[in-house]
């Protein structure tokens, strides 16, 4: 009985020691902002959106042999274990995704196997859209 008596005793130090150090209250830090003092008064609008194709469209393509632009967004991962994008061009998911089917030259055999080297499909295709704001500029010409 007397030594649960301490215990609880001993308890209540603690308690009453690590309650006292939370109401403690932290000093001050002076920061100052890069920008100074001067007051935000106006915030840049947001960029708009990047717009795609309609779902279902494809875009021309300007030259033979040139990899197809992507017509949608082209952040599916791609990692060692999983290929996003095989999950609507892959020879046997393609047909069922409404999708295109990855290129004969993409694959070694009749059902449709990835070669290793076209497996970083964003190494070649890379997506196009309409952006509303300036880019860099291009002088790419066909001829
Ligand atoms: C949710 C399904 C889906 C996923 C995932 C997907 N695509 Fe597509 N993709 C489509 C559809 C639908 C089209 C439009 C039909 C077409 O032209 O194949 C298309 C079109 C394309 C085209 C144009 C084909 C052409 O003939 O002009 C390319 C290239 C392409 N996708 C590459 C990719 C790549 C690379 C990835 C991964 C980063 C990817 N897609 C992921 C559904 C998908
Ligand atoms: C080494 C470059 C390269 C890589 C990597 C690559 N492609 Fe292609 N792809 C091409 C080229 C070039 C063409 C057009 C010529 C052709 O059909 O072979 C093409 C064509 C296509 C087409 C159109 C097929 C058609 O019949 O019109 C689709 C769809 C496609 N690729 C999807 C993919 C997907 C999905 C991946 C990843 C799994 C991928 N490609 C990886 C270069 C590449």
């Amino acid at each position: 009985m007397k030594k649960n008596l301490t215990l609880a005793a001993l308890l209540m130090v603690i308690a009453g020691c690590s309650g006292q150090q939370a109401t403690t209250a932290a000093k001050p830090v002076n920061v100052t902002s890069l920008g100074g003092k001067a007051p935000v008064t106006s915030n840049a609008a947001a960029d708009s959106e990047a717009q795609y194709p309609t779902r279902g469209t494809a875009i021309n393509r300007n030259f033979s042999e040139q990899p197809p632009l992507i017509p949608h967004k082209a952040d599916y991962p791609i990692t060692l274990q999983r290929n996003s994008c095989l999950g609507c061009h892959s020879w046997d998911k393609a047909s069922k995704m409404k999708a295109t089917p990855v290129a004969k030259s993409h694959v070694i055999d009749d059902k449709g196997t990835l070669k290793g080297q076209n497996y970083f499909c964003t190494q070649c295709h890379v997506p196009q859209a309409d952006n509303k704001q300036p880019l860099v500029g291009n002088s790419f010409s066909q001829q």
